[in-house]
This record gives C-alpha cells, structure tokens and sequence, in this order.
C-alpha cells in the first residue's frame, strides 16, 4: 500500500531551494561521482550497475557519456561508439548489448533469450555479439553533440562525429520510418522502450496482454533490489510475453494491411511524449552535428519540425495541461500524467501557451516541483496508481531531472533551473548516487552508485553557461580498467 504524501513539509524543502552546494562539498562529490564511474566502466562501456545492470545500456550510456566527457571525452567518445558498434542493419539500436564475459544468469532476460544473432538477424541484427532487440530512447545525437562540444580538436582529429554521424541518422530513420505505425511520430512496442518501464501509463494498455506463466523465467533484478521498489510480477510476466511474442515475429514492426495502412501488429503500441521529445531534441543536436560536417543541417530541420507538429496534434492535451501518451491500439490518448509528458520543454519552437501551461504544471498539484518537492517525480503526485517507492510509479529519477534542468534553463526560467540543480546535487550526493529516490525526502532507492547519477551529478557540477560545454578533468586511459 502506498503511504500518504506527509503533510509537513519535507526536510529535503525546509533547505533554502537555491542554497549553494559548499564548493568543499563539491569537491568532495566530484570525487565520490569520479571513483563511480570508474569502477562501472569496463573497458569500452560503463554498465549501469554491477549488480543490478551489468551490461551495456542504450540511454543509459547517452547519460553516462555527458557526465563522463569531463572526465575524459576520449571514454565518453568510446562510451557511444561502444554502444553504436551494435546498431541493427535496419538502424535500430538495441537497448541492451550483451558482455559475453557476464555469467548468463546474472541478467534476466538474458542473451539466450533475445536470441538476436539468430531471430533479428532478418533485421540485420549484428552476428558477432548479443543484443536485446528492443529500443530505448534516442538521446544519442545529443550526447554526442554535447561530447564533442566538450574536446572539438579530439573529436576532429579521431573522426568522431564523421563515424557516428551516417549511424545516427539511420537510427533516426529507423524510428521515423518503421515505428511510425501512423501517427508521424516513433512508437514504442514494449514498456521498456521509453525507458519509464512500470509507468502508470502503461497499466491500460498491458491489461490487454495475457501475461507468460510466472513458471516459465526467473526474474534476477529481485537479488539486487528491494521487491517494494520493483515492478511486480504481473508485470514482468507481461513484460516477457511482449518480448517472446517480437522476438517471434523476427523483430519486425508494424504490419501493412490491403489498404497500404500500417497497423501496429502488437498488443502493445504507443506514442509516447518522453521519446518523441527526445527524438526532436536530438534531430536538432543532429543538424548541429551535419553543420560541424559540412553537411545539410535542412533535412534535420524539416525533420525537427514535422515531428513537433505532430507531437502537438497527437499528444498534446490542453485540459491537461501537458502531453499524454496515446494508445494505438485502442486509438485513444491515455489519461495518467507522467513526467514524460513535461519533457516536451526540451523542444524549441512549441506555442508559448503550450510552454506556459507546461510550465504551470511543471509546478502545480500534480507534479510540484519547488513548491511540494525538491525534485520532479515521475509520475502525478495526486494519481490514483502513484507509489512514491516503486521504480517508475513515483520516485524521482535523476536523468528526467538533468532533463527538466536542462529543459527549465532552456525556457530562460533560471531560478527554477538552479533550485532543482542544488536539489539534484544534495539528492546524489546523500543517496550514494541511488538509482532513484523518493521526490518527497529524497531518500535513495534502488540500487546505489548507479552510473547515470554520477554522470549526470559531474555534469551537473560544471558551469551551466561554461564549463558543460567544455571542461574536463583527465583520466589516464588504463584507470578504472576492470
Ligand atoms: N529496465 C529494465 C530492467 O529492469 C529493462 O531494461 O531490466
């Protein structure tokens, strides 16, 4: 049972919101972030969590790299061309890539369940390693434009945006072109895919999926996390039903019917705001990125906007006050709030009465930022479903949070930017880098020195007008080798 929301104000809150963290604090955070991601980082990749996570994660690694860049841009060059070396022959890149060395049963679903060298390989999934064959959100563009922004003459002198440049664009037009199942916009086919695994937003839609026999796997995330922070085991045997039933369709998405129409050919299909904000987010960084090439940044452009006009026509609902998610199966928006419906302040260009209202609920009963907690939760604070413990049905994340910072800095309220920087920043630093925490007291949950909140912790240290573009400590390449 979910507790109630405390009816005093939070200590995290009683904390002057725009106090500064201590510069011996941040010294000493820096230190504390630095030695995390060392010891996560592998050789050619950093794993989430030795426990927990111990491969090689799409968006995790996107994260991982904008922190990692002021330590060493030559990891976090290595970081996404690590995670880029596996992108599918149709473009896609799978949200897991396997370490063969990682004993098979420390991971569920584990590579012999993916199976992608075999079943994706109509896909043209690689055939020298293991992936999953689902996705996950594309911040890659913009990790990569920022990594680059950080060492322009490494960058230019090892080819870096010249190599990753032709693989991004495809990973875009992947998810343009076949997770369009109508809309104009990507569509996600599982709840993994937008990252936000056990959103309350997927609840109605997942009812419809008849869940895998709670025999038939064995879950591993419960020998390293709490059972009250995970999802359930309803959920899971959905979760593994989706991905059995993909996989059995050789990975292929959307199904074309007499009419030319594309029909989504799951149970589960939908747009989700999150995504496709990140999507146009990083279409933008991808015209910088042709730009610094020499390149047409236009088709980006265009790209950029045609996206954004349908993220508004779709998902945008004004009684809301904020994007929803909409279901295409049963071809109706979906009523919960999550926080992936504000990520849409990432987009330039939106109406001033879209960012206005985004705004407004960025900070009003629902969500609270500033005014009810120090840090944005992941889902409507007021919503039946919400569970300021489980995973993705409350607690507060640190990368929707860097996202928010971002996203708040960007519309020019600045303020609000450095509150919930100083707020991100105590919150990293009293949970030992936790996974996740409680928006309310910002007591860690989840698994601790988790990669992408130290990341996202070092780049949160730098100067926002300054040193996020260019500053970085050093690190010799062998430190941290595991
Ligand atoms: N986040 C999911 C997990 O818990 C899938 O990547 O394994």
């Amino acid at each position: 049972m979910t507790p109630p929301p405390p009816t005093a104000a939070p200590a995290a809150l009683r904390t002057p919101p725009s106090a500064p963290v201590r510069p011996a604090d941040r010294r000493t955070l820096r230190r504390a972030a630095r030695r995390v991601l060392l010891r996560n980082w592998t050789g050619a990749a950093t794993v989430p969590s030795h426990g927990l996570y111990p491969h090689q994660w799409s968006w995790d690694s996107a994260f991982i790299a904008i922190g990692l860049r002021h330590l060493s841009p030559l990891r976090a060059q290595r970081e996404l061309e690590t995670l880029l070396g596996a992108q599918w022959g149709d473009g896609r890149i799978p949200h897991i890539v396997f370490n063969p060395a990682v004993p098979l049963d420390a991971y569920f679903p584990s590579p012999d369940f993916w199976r992608s060298s075999t079943a994706g390989a109509a896909a043209g999934a690689p055939r020298g390693l293991e992936t999953s064959g689902i996705v996950q959100p594309p911040v890659h563009a913009l990790a990569a434009l920022l990594v680059h922004r950080t060492d322009p003459a490494l960058s230019h002198g090892r080819g870096f945006l010249a190599r990753v440049y032709p693989r991004l664009v495809a990973w875009h037009r992947y998810l343009t072109e076949q997770r369009d199942l109508g809309g104009g916009l990507a569509a996600i086919v599982h709840p993994w895919e937008p990252g936000m695994d056990n959103s309350p937003c997927w609840d109605r839609p997942l009812a419809r999926v008849e869940p895998a026999p709670p025999g038939a796997f064995r879950r591993a995330d419960l020998d390293h996390g709490a059972a009250a922070d995970r999802p359930t085991d309803l959920d899971y045997g959905r979760y593994v039903r989706l991905a059995t039933d993909y996989r059995d369709r050789g990975y292929r998405d959307g199904v074309g019917t007499p009419s030319g129409k594309t029909t989504p050919g799951t149970a589960f299909a939908v747009e989700d705001p999150g995504v496709n904000a990140l999507l146009i987010a990083s279409e933008h960084a991808l015209a910088e990125i042709a730009t610094a090439l020499g390149a047409d940044p236009a088709p980006h452009e265009h790209r950029a906007r045609a996206l954004t006009t349908a993220l508004l026509e779709r998902l945008w609902d004004p009684a809301a006050g904020q994007f929803l998610c909409r279901d295409l199966v049963a071809g109706e928006l979906l009523p919960d709030r999550s926080a992936a419906g504000l990520l849409p302040l990432l987009v330039p260009g939106l109406p001033r009465t879209v960012v206005r209202a985004l705004l407004d609920t960025v900070r009003g009963p629902h969500f609270g930022l500033g005014t009810t907690v120090p840090l944005l939760p992941s889902y409507d604070l007021r919503g039946p479903a919400f569970d300021r413990y489980r995973y993705w049905r409350g607690p507060a994340w640190f990368n929707v949070n860097w996202l928010m910072e971002r996203a708040l800095r960007r519309c020019g309220e600045t303020t609000d930017a450095d509150a919930l920087r100083t707020a991100a920043l105590d919150a990293a630093a009293a949970s030992d880098f936790a996974e996740y925490v409680d928006p309310y007291t910002a007591e860690g949950r989840g698994t601790r020195d988790f990669s992408w909140t130290a990341a996202l912790t070092l780049d949160l240290l730098a100067d926002p007008g300054r040193d996020r573009d260019n500053h970085h400590d050093t690190v010799s390449d062998g430190e941290g080798q595991r």
